[in-house]
C-alpha cells in the first residue's frame, strides 16, 4: 500500500514538472541583431518594429548590439555573437567592405545570415530586408527633374561612403539625372549620414552649393542639416532639398516636409517586422524569400498631410497594438500563472483521489480486520466465560479437597496422639531391655515428627485459604521472645549450641499475633538447630531500622547454610531443598505466610557452609492493622503454652535425638559389608539395626559423603535414598556405576516417589534395584541378600578357574567391569618376565590404591591379586614347556627368579612337575 501511495505521488510530480518545463523547452532560437548605428530615429524604429514582433514568439532569446557607426566596434560585436551560440545573426552593416569577412564568415559556419538595409559586398546572405536603394537613388532623381523641369544644378550631400545605401542611392540617383540632359550633378558632398555633418559640410560649401537649385540628401536628416545650414547663410535661397526616410515623428522627415523645411523625402520602410519574420521562417525552415525589397514612394506637399494622418493613425494603431501587446502580455502570465495552479489542482486532485481509494482500501481491510477482532473477541469472551465456570469448578473441587484433606490431617492427630501416649507409659517402665527401649524412642520420635508435620500442614492450608485471620495485641518483645529462646535452652546444651538473645532496640512492645509468632520462631529456631554442628552458635538479635518504624527480629547461625540455587526456593511450600531435610518443606512456607499476614516481610541470607540468617521485619505501631486484625486487644503479654521440651518441635530434637547415639561398635568380622546413604538418620539406625548383625555396616548421611566411601570401603552393596541435599541417589548411582573401583557393586534404590517415572530414571542410571518407601524390613532383607548371592554366584560360575584373562570372562559385569578386567590382563601380561612386578605396581598402573585394587579383584574374580598374577604366570608357562628351552629359561621368562619355587608352585597348580609335564608333552610330540 505505501509503495502504491509513493509512486502515485512521483508520477504526478513528475508530470508537474513536465509540465512546467514544456514552456521553457519551446525557447529554443537565438536571433542576434547586430546594428550599425543605434542612435538615430529611424533605427530606433527598426528596433521597435522587431521586437514588437517578437513580442509573438516568447520561444525565441534576441541579443541586440550597436556598434555606434564604427566599423571595428560592429565586426567585434558580430564576433561576440558568433561565439555566443546564435541561431540566426541580423546585420545592418555599418560599411560594405569592411564588415563582409566577419559577416561571410558567420554565413560559412552555416548560422542563417539576413541583411537588412544595407549589405555587404560579397552577397553572401540569407535573406534581404530593406527598400532597393537604387530605385531610392532613380526615383529622387526622377522626382528632382521633374520638378527643375528638366534643368538646372543640382547636388547630392551622399551617407557614408563605403556603405551601401550610400552607394546604390547615388548610382540610380546619377541614372535618372541622365534622362534629363540639362541638368548637372555639380556638387556632391559627403555627410555621413549625419545631421551635423551635412550642416558643417553645406556651411563650408555654401557658396558653390548656393548656384544649385536642388540637393538631394541621402537621408532626411542631412537634409534638414543642409536646409539649416542654407537657411544661416542665404535666408532667401530657393534651393529644393530632397530626403530620403520621410520617417513620421517629431524632427522627422515628414513633420519637415508638412512644415516646409524639407520639400520631399523617399519613404523608406526600415522592415524591422519584416527582417523578425524571415528570421523566424528561416529557423522553423519554412519557406522565406531572398530579397525582401519593401516598396517606396514620394512624399511632398502634395501628399504629406495625407501621409502624417496615416502615419499617426497608424502610430494610434501601433500603440494600441502595443497595449494589446502589454494585455497579451499580462494574460499569458495570468494565465501560465493559472495553467500552474491547474496543473497543481490536477495533481492535488488526483493525489486526492488515490489518498481516497487508500483510504477506502484501508478503512475497508481495517472493518474486515474489526470484523475478524470481534469474532475472536467473542471466542475469547466465551472461552474466558468457560474458563470462569471452570475455574469456579475447580475452585469448589480444590475447596472440597482442601477441607477434606484439612478433616483428615485432623484426623491423624488422634491416632498420632494414641500411639504416643502408650508409648509415653511404656517408655517410664526401668524394667525395659534397651533394644526395646530404642524401638519405643524411635516410634516416639517419629509419632512426634508425624503430629509436628500434620499440624504445618493444616496451618499451611489454613494460611493459604485465609482461614486464619490475625489477632494482633501489643507484647513485650523482649519477654515474649526470651521465653521461646530458654525453651529452646535443654536443646541447646545437649547439642553444645550456645542459643543467645540480644536486645538492640529501644522498641519494647510491638503488635503481633503472638501464637502465630511462636510458630515462626519454632521454625527458626529449631531449623537453625538441626542445621547447625555441635559447638556452633545461634543468636537472636532484635533490632531496629533507621526510621524506627521496623523492628527486625534475626535468627542467625553458623552452621551448614544454603547453596545459591536452593535459597530463591526456600520459602516455596513442599520444596524439598537443602534446608528442608527431615521436614516437610512447609516450616518456611508458613513462616512467609504468618510474616505477610503480619505486613511484614521475611528475608534470608546465606553462605554455604558459613551459616544462615533469617530477618523477620515486622512494622511498629499499630497504624498497619485493621480494626478486625485488633480483634484481641487485651494487652497482656503472652504466655507461651508449651515449655521446655513440650513443644513438638523441641520435643523432637531433644527426645535422645538419634545422631546423638553413639555408634554400636560391633567387633566381630562379617563376610559382608553394606554401606547405607540416606538424610534421614532415622533410616539409616533403622537398617544399620537391621543388618548390622549379618553384615558390616558403612553409613553416610548424603550422596558425596557416599561416594567416597564406597570408593574408600568398597562395599558388598549399597542402599541409598534417592533425593538427598545435594547430589540425588540417581546421580550417586551413575557415579559409582562409571567407576571402575566400584561398578560391580550393587545398588539398591530407596526412596518415597514411586512414580514409574522415578523407578526407571533408577533403574536405568542402572540401579540393581528400587524399593519404595515405606518398605517392608524382611523384603529388603531378602532384595539384599539376594543380590549379594547372585553377585557371588556369578563371581564362582567366572572365576572358578580363576582364570579370567584369555578365557574372555563374562561376569554379569558392565562395560566397566570389562575393560577394568582387559587392563588388569594387559597389564599383568607386559611384565610376566620381571620377577620384581608387584601388586603396587599394577594398582599405580591401574590408577587405584591397593585396597581398591584388592576389592575390585576379590569382588569379580574372587581371588587375592597375587593369586591372579601367580595364576597368569603358570599358565604362561604351560605354553614355554612346550617349547625346546629349559625349565630355567621358562622360570627366568615367567618372572620366577627361583625355577624351585616355580616348580612347587606349577605342582601344586597342576599336579605334576614341569619337567614331567614338559617330558610328557615330548613324548606325544614324538609319537
Ligand atoms: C539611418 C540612415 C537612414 C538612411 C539609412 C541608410 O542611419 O542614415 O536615414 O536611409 O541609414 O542606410
Amino acid at each position: 500500500m505505501h509503495r502504491i501511495y509513493i509512486s502515485c505521488v512521483s508520477f504526478l510530480l513528475f508530470f508537474f514538472f513536465h509540465a512546467c518545463e514544456s514552456k521553457e523547452k519551446a525557447k529554443t532560437y537565438t536571433i542576434a541583431f547586430s546594428q550599425c548605428i543605434g542612435s538615430d530615429a529611424w533605427r530606433e524604429t527598426m528596433l521597435k518594429e522587431m521586437k514588437r514582433e517578437l513580442s509573438f514568439h516568447p520561444e525565441i532569446n534576441f541579443l541586440y548590439r550597436e556598434a555606434g557607426g564604427k566599423n571595428e566596434t560592429q565586426i567585434a560585436q558580430v564576433k561576440e555573437l558568433l561565439a555566443s551560440d546564435i541561431d540566426l545573426l541580423i546585420i545592418s552593416p555599418n560599411e560594405a567592405e569592411p564588415l563582409t569577412p566577419i559577416v561571410d564568415q558567420v554565413f560559412q559556419k552555416g548560422i542563417p545570415v539576413i541583411v537588412t538595409d544595407r549589405k555587404t559586398s560579397s552577397g553572401l546572405y540569407n535573406a534581404y530586408v530593406g527598400s532597393d536603394n537604387y530605385d531610392i537613388g532613380y526615383l529622387a532623381g526622377k522626382y528632382i527633374g521633374y520638378q527643375l523641369k528638366g534643368s538646372g544644378k543640382v547636388a547630392t550631400i551622399t551617407g557614408l561612403s563605403g556603405s551601401s545605401a550610400s552607394i546604390e542611392r547615388d548610382k540610380g540617383f546619377r541614372e535618372a539625372l541622365k534622362s534629363y540632359p540639362r541638368i548637372q550633378l555639380v556638387n556632391t558632398l559627403n555627410g555621413e549620414w549625419l545631421i551635423d555633418v551635412a550642416r558643417e559640410k553645406v556651411k563650408a560649401n555654401a557658396s558653390s552649393l548656393r548656384e544649385s537649385d536642388a540637393i538631394f540628401a541621402f537621408n532626411d536628416q542631412m537634409a534638414i542639416g543642409s536646409r539649416k545650414a542654407l537657411q544661416e547663410i542665404y535666408p532667401n535661397n530657393n534651393i529644393k532639398i530632397v530626403g530620403v526616410d520621410a520617417l513620421p515623428g517629431s524632427g522627422n522627415g515628414l513633420e519637415q516636409i508638412a512644415n516646409g523645411t524639407i520639400d520631399a523625402s523617399m519613404l523608406y520602410a526600415t522592415g524591422g517586422t519584416e527582417a523578425i519574420r524571415t528570421a523566424i521562417a528561416i529557423l522553423n525552415k519554412t519557406a522565406y524569400q531572398r530579397e525582401n525589397t519593401l516598396g517606396t514612394l514620394v512624399i511632398d506637399a502634395a501628399n504629406v498631410q495625407l501621409m502624417k494622418m496615416q502615419a499617426d493613425k497608424i502610430d494610434s494603431q501601433q500603440q494600441d497594438i502595443d497595449k494589446q501587446q502589454e494585455l497579451l502580455a499580462e494574460q499569458e502570465a495570468i494565465f501560465r500563472s493559472q495553467q500552474s495552479t491547474l496543473n497543481t489542482l490536477v495533481v492535488c486532485l488526483v493525489l486526492i483521489i488515490i489518498l481516497a481509494g487508500i483510504a477506502i482500501y484501508a478503512l475497508k481491510s481495517n472493518w474486515q480486520k474489526n470484523k475478524h477482532l470481534a469474532k475472536q473477541n467473542a471466542e475469547i469472551l466465551k472461552q474466558q466465560q468457560q474458563l470462569i465456570a471452570m475455574n469456579e469448578k475447580v475452585k469448589e473441587a480444590s475447596e472440597a479437597k482442601i477441607n477434606f484433606f484439612t478433616n483428615v490431617s485432623h484426623e491423624f492427630k488422634t491416632p498420632i496422639t494414641l500411639i504416643l501416649a502408650p508409648v509415653e507409659e511404656l517408655l517410664k517402665d526401668n524394667t525395659l531391655s534397651s533394644l526395646l527401649k530404642d524401638q519405643l524412642l524411635r516410634i516416639k520420635r517419629n509419632g512426634l515428627r508425624l503430629m509436628h508435620l500434620v499440624t504445618e500442614l493444616i496451618d499451611i492450608q489454613r494460611l493459604a485459604h485465609e482461614k486464619i485471620s490475625l489477632k494482633a495485641s501489643s507484647q513485650h518483645l523482649f519477654t515474649f521472645l526470651n521465653q521461646i529462646v530458654l525453651s529452646f535452652k535443654p536443646l541447646s546444651i545437649q547439642k553444645n549450641i550456645p542459643l543467645t538473645l540480644e536486645n538492640k532496640t529501644t522498641i519494647s512492645h510491638l503488635w503481633f499475633d503472638p501464637d502465630l509468632l511462636e510458630k515462626v520462631m519454632y521454625n527458626l529456631l529449631s531449623n537453625a538447630f538441626k542445621f547447625t554442628q555441635k559447638n556452633g552458635k545461634i543468636q537472636v538479635k532484635i533490632e531496629e531500622n533507621t526510621f524506627g518504624d521496623h523492628v527486625m527480629i534475626r535468627v542467625i547461625d553458623n552452621g551448614r547454610g544454603i547453596s545459591r540455587n536452593h535459597i530463591e526456593h526456600i520459602f516455596d511450600p513442599f520444596y524439598q531443598g537443602a534446608y528442608s531435610t527431615g521436614g516437610s518443606g512447609l516450616g518456611l512456607a508458613l513462616v512467609r505466610e504468618i510474616i505477610e499476614l503480619h505486613h511484614g516481610q521475611v528475608t534470608v541470607s546465606s553462605k554455604e557452609n558459613e551459616g544462615t540468617s533469617f530477618t523477620l521485619r515486622l512494622p511498629v505501631g499499630d497504624t498497619h492493622l485493621t480494626i478486625a486484625e485488633k480483634a484481641a486487644t487485651l494487652v497482656t503479654d503472652h504466655k507461651l503454652e508449651a515449655t521446655g521440651d513440650s513443644h513438638p518441635l523441641i520435643a523432637l530434637q531433644t527426645a535422645l535425638s538419634p545422631a546423638a547415639q553413639p555408634e554400636k561398635k560391633d567387633h566381630s568380622l562379617k563376610e559382608y559389608s553394606l554401606l547405607v546413604i540416606d538424610d534421614n538418620i532415622e533410616i539409616v539406625h533403622f537398617l544399620r539395626d537391621k543388618f548390622s548383625e549379618n553384615y558390616q555396616i558403612y553409613s553416610a548421611s548424603n550422596a558425596e559423603e557416599g561416594i567416597k566411601l564406597a570408593y574408600a570401603k568398597v562395599p558388598d552393596l549399597i542402599i541409598s535414598d534417592v533425593i538427598m541435599p545435594g547430589k540425588s541417589g540417581i546421580e550417586l548411582v551413575k557415579i559409582l556405576k562409571k567407576d571402575t573401583r566400584t561398578s560391580s557393586i550393587p545398588i539398591i534404590l530407596l526412596t518415597a516417589l514411586d512414580t514409574e517415572e522415578q523407578q526407571n530414571q533408577g533403574l536405568l542410571a542402572m540401579a540393581d534395584a528400587y524399593i519404595t518407601k515405606p518398605f517392608s524390613g524382611s523384603h529388603l532383607e531378602a532384595l539384599v541378600q539376594n543380590l549379594i548371592t547372585n553377585r557371588e554366584e556369578l563371581k564362582q560360575r567366572y572365576t572358578s578357574e580363576v582364570n579370567p584373562v584369555g578365557d574372555r570372562v563374562q561376569i554379569n559385569t558392565n562395560e566397566v567391569d570389562r575393560r577394568f578386567l582387559n587392563n588388569l590382563s594387559a597389564i599383568v601380561e607386559n611384565h610376566l618376565s620381571n620377577s620384581h612386578f608387584n601388586v603396587e605396581n599394577i594398582a599405580k598402573e591401574i590408577g587405584m590404591s591397593r585396597v581398591q585394587l584388592y576389592r575390585k579383584v576379590k569382588a569379580l574374580l574372587n581371588c587375592s591379586v597375587n593369586d591372579y598374577i601367580i595364576h597368569r604366570r603358570l599358565k604362561k608357562s604351560k605354553h614355554l614347556l612346550q617349547q625346546d628351552i629349559t625349565i630355567n629359561e621358562v622360570a627366568d621368562q615367567i618372572g620366577f627368579s627361583s625355577p624351585t619355587y616355580f616348580a612347587t608352585l606349577f605342582k601344586n597348580k597342576y599336579g605334576i612337575s614341569p619337567s614331567a609335564f614338559k617330558k610328557q608333552f615330548q613324548r606325544k610330540d614324538h609319537s
